[in-house]
């Protein structure tokens, strides 16, 4: 059986990079899985605190984001959703894990080497501008990640690319691990015995790589500064209009899909073709269609796309967050006590092999 894991950063409503990126396809696996699959969808507010949060922004933030959870069609009684915060083991993997992950594999991670402002070529535990106010935590960001998925021995991780490197990083950490402690020949009655993390695979959707509406040789991004450099999925049609006809593409005439001399325009293309895959053969067959129209006629379609996808979207959304905090409250502490319940078992398993818990 296949068990699906992945995460979402309780950064308020997602946007269409998060969506074509990695939240589309938790749904497709959730309507269309195996009956015996197990899906753990988490938004993972401890990650969220590797940087500064305000504590009721967060809260609130939490909620906009399990109510777009649901708004884009994930269901409670099929997959468990849940906050990372609400079982304890993730942070205790996490540290069990840390003993064994490399500084100097963490200080290579394009995440932190962005976000500690180390230049691409530099030593990157050494050069940080501001070193005494970086944090543990946001170096230590990918092992909390390894844990999650290795806690509930996920299978199968579906993600944007940007992640593609930390879960490279969690199947080397779950290798050394198992190479360490795993005894998978152990005696079938040893129901205790660690027989090792499963290695999970990375599942990169086809749009893997949704670029910024202002600056297409960036990727997507909710810490963009700018507002109209992204779609949120619960954006009004006139919104969704207003930032596509302001989306940057370029002054050659007619429209054709180039990657690398048309990144604006054929970003254009791709997120129109994979707003509704049944219409059109690929953002290549778009551009055919469209060679001779302007580009204001272009954005015009692919705002139209996008305002037909999201708009019920947008109406579930509404639907969600107006429902009673006690009701969500509920729903949210039976999934919590459930993963809880899931992962138990192995956390007690790796504590034995670590020789942490006695045997029996
Ligand atoms: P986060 O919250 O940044 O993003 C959630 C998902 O959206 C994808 N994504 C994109 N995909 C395509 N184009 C884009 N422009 C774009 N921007 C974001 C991300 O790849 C991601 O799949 N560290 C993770 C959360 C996490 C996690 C995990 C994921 C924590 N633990 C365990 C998988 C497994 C993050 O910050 O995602």
């Amino acid at each position: 059986p296949r068990i699906i894991f992945s995460g979402i950063q309780p950064t308020g409503v997602p946007h269409l990079g998060n969506y074509l990126g990695a939240l589309r396809a938790w749904v497709k696996l959730q309507d269309e899985g195996l009956d015996d699959d197990k899906r753990f969808f988490s938004i993972v507010d401890l990650h969220a605190i590797t940087v500064p949060q305000d504590p009721h922004t967060l809260l609130r933030r939490k909620n906009e984001t399990y109510a777009s959870l649901l708004a884009i069609g994930l269901d409670p009684n099929k997959s468990l959703i849940f906050m990372q915060s609400a079982n304890p083991a993730h942070s205790e993997l996490m540290w069990l894990l840390s003993c064994h992950a490399s500084m100097g594999y963490l200080g290579r991670m394009t995440q932190w080497k962005s976000k500690a402002g180390v230049a691409d070529d530099a030593d990157p535990l050494e050069s940080a501008p501001n070193k005494p106010a970086l944090k543990l935590g946001l170096f230590s960001y990918p092992v909390l990640q390894a844990a999650d998925v290795l806690l509930y021995n996920a299978t199968h991780v579906p993600v944007g690319e940007d992640q593609a490197q930390h879960l490279e990083f969690t199947r080397e950490l779950a290798q050394s691990f198992n190479h360490i402690y795993a005894r998978p020949d152990a005696d079938p009655t040893e129901v205790e015995a660690f027989r090792g993390f499963n290695i999970p695979r990375t599942i990169l959707s086809p749009a893997k790589r949704v670029m910024s509406l202002q600056d297409p040789t960036k990727k997507m991004s909710k810490s963009d500064p700018d507002e109209r450099s992204r779609i949120l999925i619960t954006d009004t049609r006139e919104q969704i209009q207003a930032k596509i006809k302001a989306a940057l593409t370029d002054s050659t005439p007619g429209i054709s899909y180039d990657r690398e001399l048309r990144p604006g325009v054929s970003n254009l293309l791709d997120i129109m073709y994979y707003m509704d895959q049944s219409k059109y053969e690929s953002p290549m067959a778009i551009a055919r269609d469209f060679t001779n129209v302007s580009m204001r006629a272009l954005k015009e379609g692919v705002a139209t796309a996008v305002a037909d996808h999201l708009e019920p979207i947008r109406e579930r959304y509404n639907e969600q967050i107006a429902r009673s905090q006690e009701d969500v409250d509920t729903e949210r502490w039976n999934s919590g006590r459930i993963v809880g319940a899931q992962s138990d078992r192995n956390i007690q398993r790796v504590k034995q092999a670590m020789g942490l818990r006695p045997v029996g």
